[in-house]
């Protein structure tokens, strides 16, 4: 492979300052929860884009978008990238739309190199990556890989009660191709670090080897409505009480795994939330992480157990219902060394790296072989608008990207 073959960096920058109009917040951020208006506008963006380059774009039952460039031998699987236009509600810049402009550029650069490949290329943008409205994450890339059926996912609902199927009806998204079950060749994902290990090391290029496990719960701890002011304190069944002290000890658990451990608890909701009832219900989101499969369970198990213990001491009842497990990830070798071999023979600064967040790459790996490229952001912030990253290493990451999937496709002599 030749070294000199550059990307457009000026171009892959223009693309997603571009792109983060759509939503953009006061702060610098984006909002542009998945299956919306602003999602929808997104989308149009990209297909434009995709066509002006010589794209054919399919639209699969679950709405995610394959922009494709035609292979010297198009019966090959394709070799494929991207990633998702969806942002969590305080979302920044780059998360998700990086991967998908990056892939993108990648076909703009083989445009104007007039590059054949011998395998087709294809920039995807997945569905639902973020999980934010509709939970589980990554459901789209899940449905492609045979996680989740088509049904369970258009099933699912926002907070509203408003199903996935119906938000992509409203937006003009639910394609006709099936989801999945076709070849593909390799997948490919470029995505900002999302934490400060790059960064802090001076290295530009992160070659993810893997991803950590996830567990997704959502609890909800009943108790009774009652007097705030009447009510004395021993005969309460306090919902809140009880759920703040599972917070905490949900807190303590992830200390005592430390360093790898991982868990929040993000969303929660109070009835009747006011202030001067004792709330008799409350529910609340849970999110634990660790990179081995052991710990996970060992995490999950002792949350369930001191759980039941506070509700029991409390008169509280909880319900526990796991909505999503995503296994510990290893990615291709193969792909993980094209990954590093392209940064090697770029000339930039690397090291492994494990993500430590869920990405559609994870799910593409059941079914292709996969590798992951990650460049640093700054202090390691994300899902937050003040999210940022440079363009030289956004340039760096994609040069990289690039590289990975000729060594894969091919080029045609
Ligand atoms: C995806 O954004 C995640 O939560 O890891
Ligand atoms: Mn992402
Ligand atoms: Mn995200």
């Amino acid at each position: 492979m030749q070294k000199n073959l550059k990307i457009n960096g000026e171009r892959l920058w223009q693309s997603l300052m571009a792109m983060a109009e759509i939503g953009k917040t006061p702060k610098g951020g984006v909002c542009r929860l998945a299956l919306t208006e602003l999602d929808r506008e997104a989308r149009d963006l990209f297909v434009r884009w995709c066509e002006a380059a010589g794209c054919s774009v399919t639209v699969d039952a679950v709405g995610s978008i394959f922009a494709r460039r035609a292979g010297s031998d198009d019966s090959l699987p394709p070799v494929m990238t991207g990633s998702h236009l969806d942002t969590q509600p305080t979302g920044g810049k780059y998360d998700g739309a990086y991967g998908v402009m990056a892939g993108l550029e990648v076909i703009r650069t083989l445009n104007d190199l007039g590059i054949k490949t011998k395998a087709p290329i294809e920039a995807v943008v997945w569905t639902n990556e973020e999980g934010s409205r509709f939970a589980p994450a990554m459901t789209a890339s899940g449905v492609f890989a045979g996680k989740f059926t088509l049904e369970q996912a258009l099933a699912i609902k926002d907070a509203d009660g408003v199903s996935m199927g119906a938000a992509l009806e409203a937006i003009g998204y639910k394609g006709k191709a099936p989801a999945g079950g076709r070849a593909v060749g390799a997948f490919f994902e470029a995505h900002i670090e999302q934490g400060p290990i790059l960064e802090a090391e001076a290295k530009t290029i992160g070659v993810v080897t893997g991803a950590q496990g996830q567990r997704w719960y959502d609890a909800v701890v009943t108790g009774q409505d009652s007097h705030a002011g009447t009510t004395p304190m021993p005969r309460r069944r306090d919902a809140m009480a009880g759920a703040a002290r599972m917070i905490a000890c949900l807190e303590k658990i992830a200390q005592a795994h430390a360093p790898h451990a991982v868990a929040t608890v993000g969303m929660l909701r109070v009835h009747p939330n006011s202030r001067n009832v004792v709330p008799g219900r409350v529910a609340f989101s849970i999110d634990m992480r660790h990179p081995e499969e052991k710990a996970l369970l060992a995490i999950d198990a002792e949350m369930q157990r001191r759980f039941a213990a506070i509700a029991s001491e409390q008169r509280l009842e909880l319900g526990l219902e796991r909505i999503a497990n995503t296994e510990v990830v290893n990615f291709n070798p193969e792909c993980v060394g094209a990954v590093r071999n392209a940064a090697e023979r770029l000339g930039y600064k690397h090291r492994d790296i494990v993500s430590g967040a869920g990405h559609d790459a994870c799910y593409l790996s059941r079914v292709a072989p996969t590798g992951m490229i990650f460049v640093p952001c700054e202090g390691g912030l994300s899902h937050n608008e003040i999210e940022n990253a440079t363009a030289g290493d956004l340039a760096a990451g994609c040069e990289v990207l690039l590289h990975a999937m000729l060594e894969r496709a091919g080029i045609e002599a």
